[in-house]
């Protein structure tokens, strides 16, 4: 095993190196501060792995994103989402038996308690969507079987992981149907994964829904695509505040809190309101490129740039693809797709966006997408947690199931005032008067 060593004030320490199956290495640095007194500091853990992990490989560099070592454009082609929850869970693709015992299981557990429908009406109309959900998703802690510490490693591991991926699709609609004023559509146990929430989103009892197949179709892809992304933003959530050994409810519901932000599962949203105002607003794409590049504003271009991508974003290329099949099939012209196109063509002769190695990413088309199957913008990121669901278990149950188990709680340098005395500076306050 290489190691390696960090000279301090002229004293070596020495320290493990690992390397992972797809050649990655890191630098064990667990034991630095009780041998040296040193801690590392990494602001936004921009270098910083915190934990070791089997489900998701990306190479940032390359545009590679795989899941339990599947190529995510054969995944996206093939799998349906919940053989893809399969996956990701439980670390292979499920069986004829497993799939159907867990489509049966996930069907089974659509419906939401009676009771849980009271909270729905305490929501302003307008309220935003993923504000409802993270509470609603909370609140399932009080109906369903959640575990805490003292029995930990119990089976309802299963029956959680079930809850959660198929009342999260039956909430998200809900909140919809609450925010338009009418009654909600239950889900149907004849109907597929994807088709039931569309189902439950848009049928009306003066209109019913017809499933259309490539939107099913185009919906699935979009969930396989968002499944699991590595240790992001949300899912480091779940897992810290899982680590605290709080129920799988509490710690999925911080995760959704975390996608929420614009600068991550909310890019979404913020796509097509840019887009929108570049429309409307005659705001010029170069207008908008300026502003983005402009370090006084704190405008950015949503869609662009990715911690971890330093190429194109392999979910965006799938993406963009989709797009095109379903406004071909359905003959939709959408100007914003155009507007997209040329902002995209435009970042990518702009020597400020490729030098930053900046492409778009998931967030970029995906919206366009969602409003091409009349899914409102605001509940973009709703769609975003509906697909992370299962890549949030998989990564908290892998947490729980990692021997030694550590709370996660990172240290910090101190840059306050030093030592002082309440009563010396009352003194000097009062002979300040
Ligand atoms: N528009 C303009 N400039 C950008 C953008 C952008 N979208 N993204 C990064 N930059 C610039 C930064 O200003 C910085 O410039 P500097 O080196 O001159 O200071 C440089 O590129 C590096 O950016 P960082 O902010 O250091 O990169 P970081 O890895 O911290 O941030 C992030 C990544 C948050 C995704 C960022 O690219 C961004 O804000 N993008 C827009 C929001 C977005 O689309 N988010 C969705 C991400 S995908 C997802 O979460 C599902």
């Amino acid at each position: 095993m290489n190691e390696a060593i960090l000279n301090l004030n002229g004293k070596d320490f020495t320290l493990p190196t690992i390397e992972g199956t797809e050649g990655e290495k890191a630098i064990d640095i667990s034991s630095l501060r009780n041998i040296s007194g040193y801690i590392t500091l990494d602001p936004g853990y921009q270098n910083t792995g915190s934990c070791l992990s089997a489900i998701t490989f990306i190479d940032g560099e390359k545009g590679i994103l795989r899941y339990r070592g599947y190529p995510i454009e054969e995944i996206a082609e093939n799998a349906t989402f919940t053989e893809t929850s399969f996956l990701l869970i439980y670390g292979h693709l499920p069986n004829d038996e497993e799939r159907k015992a867990f489509s049966l299981r996930l069907t089974e557990a659509s419906m939401i308690h009676k009771d849980m429908l009271r909270f729905f009406k305490g929501f302003p109309a307008t309220s935003h969507p993923m504000a409802i959900l993270s509470t609603m998703v909370n609140a399932l802690s009080v109906f369903y079987p959640s575990f805490y510490s003292e029995d930990f490693m119990s089976n309802t591991f299963d029956e959680m992981a079930t809850v959660l991926i198929s009342k999260i699709r039956t909430i998200a609609a809900y909140s919809y149907k609450h925010s338009t004023g009418e009654p909600f559509s239950y889900p149907k146990h004849d109907l597929r994964y994807c088709g039931n929430f569309l189902n439950m989103m848009f049928d009306s009892p003066v209109k019913p829904y017809i499933v259309e197949p490539e939107v099913e179709k185009a919906l699935n892809i979009l969930l396989v695509l968002h499944a699991d992304h590595e240790q992001n933003c949300s899912t480091s959530t779940v897992r810290l505040v899982g680590s605290s050994m709080v129920n799988l409810y509490a710690s999925i519901c911080a995760g959704i809190c975390a996608l929420w932000g614009p600068l991550h599962g909310g890019a979404n949203q913020h796509v097509i309101e840019m887009l929108e105002n570049i429309q409307n607003k005659g705001l010029s794409i170069r207008q908008c490129i300026d502003r983005a590049k402009d370090k006084n504003n704190k405008f950015r271009l949503f869609g662009f740039g990715h911690r971890v991508y330093k190429n194109y974003d392999p979910r965006a290329k799938i993406l963009k693809k989709q797009c095109n099949i379903i406004f071909e099939k359905f003959s939709i012209k959408e100007p914003l797709v155009d507007i997209a196109l040329e902002l995209e063509e435009a970042v990518s002769r702009d020597d400020y966006f490729t030098e930053r190695k900046l492409f778009p990413n998931v967030d970029f088309y995906s919206g366009i997408l969602y409003r091409a199957m009349g899914i409102p913008t605001n509940m973009y990121p709703v769609m975003f947690a509906i697909g992370r669901m299962p890549g949030w278990i998989a990564q908290w149950k892998e947490m729980h199931d990692t021997i030694p188990f550590k709370i996660g709680r990172p240290r910090q340098i101190y840059t306050g005032s030093t030592l002082r005395n309440y009563s010396e500076t009352e003194k000097e306050k009062k002979s300040s008067y």
